[in-house]
């Protein structure tokens, strides 16, 4: 029997670039998860009898918030919910759980790279049947109605055994438990050349995968192990763990530094990666060498055909704007159109839906085609070892020969965590007041030639999102990019966003702080970072 419960609202359930992200004790405060997936449910339209898709990346709350999930289908109408087993889905699993079953839509229970635990954070995501997060439209009418709500809906059941695999009952709905690798793992096999990449394997050819204790353990273990035949020991942190082990399950330099130390020690494997709570982003090295996202977007892009899901080429290429214009140099030699979308990986969906591009990336450790409605950390690493495989060449030399045909952007992000959100808002309104001033001025080496705040037009829903970061664009085709972060859930982060582009012939081979120095430095002074966030130097540099 439905049950109505009275409720009133939270006036903090809005959500950012993805999803709803909080303190897990914030989640825990009552009928906080409930309220918002009634949100989620009162917005969306004729789904009586259908199918929603619910799994997240095993973080803590995961198995509790499941069960109210089921339990608020139920009593929503909804006809069947599919789950994965221990409550198991990795963000580009659901994506594709979702378009293979024709699902109304799903829950993506995850805080992405954010840390998991009893005092960290927690996330709800909606997405809709195209696999791909709701749009803005669907996520301000969440909000909007969270704003409202006096009640939700739920059945007074019993938990759904959630270890189990197949299907029960509950409440006049059917809760199906399934394997959450099986069809992820066959839409693998169709993109890419397993065989090739089994034969690089057994000639010899190391990988070392960090799982980071999240949600790609089991892919990982089962994809590269099992059926690619990489040694035991090549995943590593591959069991998931509510709160991953204490540590961040985020990819970069700070967090996954032990796979650093590997790829840069002595007896280094020939490919390294790692993969983020969820699954969706990843991360790509080489024997000594890091390839930065925006890089690997430009390398995968050029490379694509060899591997057999992409050997008709590609429709065209989308970054985010903070991205660096690697990808552009690619997407002009190949005639094909490039698209710069604001950041988030929504904004890639109705491009893809279109046929308007077939490959995304971002500066966030975020690539992935139209194979899913999301990014997708080991559709990433399966390109690049099919490439590999293919090429029969090094990460390094990969690299150095796209650089000398394309030329190269140094690129890195800096972090500026933990600030007071007022004096990082400050510091973002005085910069963008002062844009108009700005072209002509000098600092340093530098002159600005051009300064504006980025705004996008969606060229299929004519939909137009503002305020998407500010430009300063130089003189010779460097650029900074400022942009506040919208994934966090205490305080504020600046991001900054360094890019410098050396042609083919110029200087291919120089270490990235030495090449961006001028630029850093053009950033604290114009932006003055130190005078509004008491800091010299960033937190994370990515
Ligand atoms: C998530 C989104 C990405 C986005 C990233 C950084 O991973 O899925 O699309 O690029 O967060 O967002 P932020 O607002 O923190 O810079
Ligand atoms: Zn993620």
């Amino acid at each position: 029997m439905t049950l109505t419960i009275a409720t009133t609202p939270y006036i903090d359930q809005k959500p950012g670039t993805s999803g709803l992200r909080k303190k897990v004790r914030v989640f825990q405060q009552a009928r906080y998860a409930e309220n918002f997936v009634q949100s989620v449910f009162d917005v969306l339209d004729d789904f009586a009898g259908q199918t929603l898709v619910v799994g997240g990346d095993g973080r803590f709350l995961n198995r509790d918030v499941i069960q109210t999930v089921i339990r608020m289908a139920a009593a929503n109408g909804f006809g069947r919910v599919l789950v994965g087993l221990g409550g198991i889905l990795s963000t580009p699993a659901a994506s594709n759980i979702i378009r293979t079953y024709a699902a109304f839509g799903g829950l993506i229970l995850s805080a992405s790279h954010n840390p998991g635990g009893p005092n960290e954070d927690f996330g709800i995501k909606y997405n809709i049947g195209n696999g791909g997060p709701a749009p803005e439209r669907i996520t301000d009418a969440i909000h909007a109605r969270s704003m409202v709500i006096d009640r939700y809906l739920t059945v007074d059941i019993l938990d759904v055994d959630l270890d189990r695999l197949g299907e029960t009952q509950v409440a006049g709905m059917v809760v199906e438990v399934i394997d959450p690798v099986a069809d992820y793992a066959e839409l693998m096999e169709r993109l890419f050349d397993f065989d090739a990449i089994r034969k690089l394997i057994a000639g010899g050819f190391r990988l070392s995968f960090d799982a980071m204790h999240a949600v790609t353990g089991p892919y990982a273990h089962d994809i590269l192990e099992r059926r690619l035949g990489a040694p035991a020991g090549t995943v590593t942190n591959g069991t998931p763990l509510p709160d991953f082990g204490g540590h961040h399950p985020d990819p970069n330099m700070v967090h996954a530094h032990a796979l650093f130390d590997r790829m840069f020690g002595s007896d280094a494997p020939d490919f390294g990666a790692a993969s983020d709570g969820d699954g969706d982003r990843n991360l790509i090295l080489g024997r000594n060498i890091f390839v930065t996202p925006s890089d690997s977007l430009a390398a995968l892009a050029a490379n694509a055909h060899l591997a057999p899901g992409y050997a008709g080429g590609l429709k065209g290429i989308a970054r985010s704007m903070p991205t660096s214009g690697a990808a552009d140099r690619v997407a002009h030699a190949l005639g094909l159109p490039l698209h710069e979308t604001p950041t988030g990986w929504k904004f890639f969906g109705n491009l893809l839906d279109a046929g308007m591009a077939t490959i995304c990336g971002e500066e966030s450790a975020g690539t992935g085609s139209d194979h899913v409605r999301e990014k997708d950390g080991l559709w990433a690493v399966l390109l690049w070892l099919n490439i590999l495989a293919v090429r029969g060449e090094s990460v390094a030399a990969i690299m150095a020969g796209h650089w000398a045909r394309f030329g190269r952007n140094y690129y890195a992000r800096h972090d500026y965590e933990g600030l007071e959100t007022a004096a990082a808002e400050q510091l973002v309104s005085e910069l963008r007041a002062a844009l108009p001033a700005l072209p002509g001025r000098t600092t340093g080496s530098l002159t600005v030639a051009g300064a504006d705040e980025f705004e996008y037009l969606d060229p299929v829903d004519g939909s137009l999102s503002r305020g998407q970061g500010l430009r300063l664009q130089f003189e010779g085709g460097a650029r900074i990019v400022f942009r506040l972060s919208g994934t966090g859930t205490s305080g504020a982060t600046l991001r900054v966003y360094l890019e410098r582009y050396e042609g083919p012939d110029g200087v291919l081979d120089a270490e990235t702080p030495a090449a961006l120095a001028d630029l850093i430095a053009a950033a604290d002074h114009l932006a003055g970072i130190p005078r509004h966030t008491g800091r010299t130097a960033p937190t994370v540099i990515t």
